[in-house]
Order: structure tokens, then sequence, then C-alpha cells
């Protein structure tokens, strides 16, 4: 059943998709299926999908192929989840660099997960290192990409502040704050 909060807002959405964005560790796709299921969308990790479509991580794709050719398989993915109505789509952090992907994700609702930045380093360091981009000292080189990617981040539909909240409580917390801008626009 759908909760009171969220009452009307799969309506209100008339099919609009929505793109979860944000810096590694900030809880995309951990929050994106509890979001899809509350709103009866379709559900797709990005990252995920290029990995069953090459067969292959994210992390051999860095280093057999390079970052271009992961940023060129990541946009042709971003074309092909558009052109389905009703999707929470969780992103990997780099969708945002690309200003190509910027027309793609503008046609939904884009959602920053701005999570503080000890807690998603904290987050990064208890887990093994899966990414590419944080390979050596994961806090100083999540310091570096932050720092070019927050004023693109901030550009989202929609900024949620995430500190150390538990999964369904950032899903319910971002599902508030959309119905909330829904209602205004
Ligand atoms: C990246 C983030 C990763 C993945 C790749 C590059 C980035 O996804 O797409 O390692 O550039 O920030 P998550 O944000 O899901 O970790």
């Amino acid at each position: 059943m759908e909760p009171n909060f969220t009452n009307g807002l799969t309506k209100e959405l008339r099919g609009r998709s929505i793109f979860l964005i944000g810096m590694m560790g900030s809880g995309k796709s951990s929050t994106g299926p509890i979001i899809a299921e509350i709103l009866k969308y379709k559900y797709v990790d990005l990252d995920l999908l290029i990995e069953k479509l090459t067969k292959k991580s994210i992390d051999k794709i860095f280093s057999d192929e390079g970052e271009e050719y992961f940023r060129d398989l990541e946009t042709q993915c971003l074309q092909e989840v558009i052109k389905l109505p009703s999707v929470v789509v969780s992103t990997g952090g780099g969708v945002v660099l690309k200003k190509e992907n910027w027309g793609i994700l503008r046609q939904g609702i884009i959602v920053w997960l701005d999570i503080n930045k000890e807690i998603a380093i904290n987050r990064l360091n208890s887990k093994e290192n899966i990414r590419p981009l944080l390979n050596g000292n994961i806090g100083i080189k999540y310091e570096e990409i932050f720092e070019t990617r927050k004023d693109i981040y901030a550009q989202a539909d929609l900024i949620v502040k995430i500190n150390n909240e538990g999964v369904k409580n950032v899903a319910e917390k971002i599902l508030k704050d959309l119905k909330k801008r829904l209602i205004i626009n």
C-alpha cells in the first residue's frame, strides 16, 4: 500500500522517470529500489545494466578499455532507459559529466543525493573498494572529485541533504520532497 505521504504522487509524476544522481557512496543504488517499489515504478541501476550488457565489472571496463569508453556506454544505456516511462534510475556518480547526458536526464526529474562528505568517505572506506576512480587514498580522491562535480550536481531539480539516515528514511525524505516540489510547480 502506498504510504500516506506519497498519496497521489505516482499520478502526479505522469510517468516521468526519476534519476538519482550524486557521489559514490551516497546511497543511490540502495535507495532507488525502495522508491521504485513505493511509486510502483520500474527500477534500473545504470552501472549494473552496463555490467550485464558487457558481461564485465565496471572496474574491468575501466582497466581494459578506459574511462572514455565507459562514459560512452553510460550514455548509450541512458538513451535506452529514457525510452521507457516510469523508471527510477540509480546512475553512476559521473553521469553528470557529459553535457549530452543532461539532455536525457532533464526529460525526467533529477534528484541529487547530497551526502555529507565525511559520512560518504567513511562508508566507502569501510567496504572493499570496487570504484576505479577511488584507487589509492579514498578520502583524497573523493575530495578531488567532489570539488570538480559539486556545482554540476547542484543543477538537479531536487537536492536532498543526507547524513547518517537509513535507506528507508532517505527514500521517505526524497519522496516527501518530491511531493512538495510537484505540488508547488
Ligand atoms: C563513478 C561512479 C560509479 C561508477 C564508476 C564511476 C563516478 O558508480 O559508475 O566507478 O565517476 O563517480 P557509483 O556512483 O554507483 O559508485
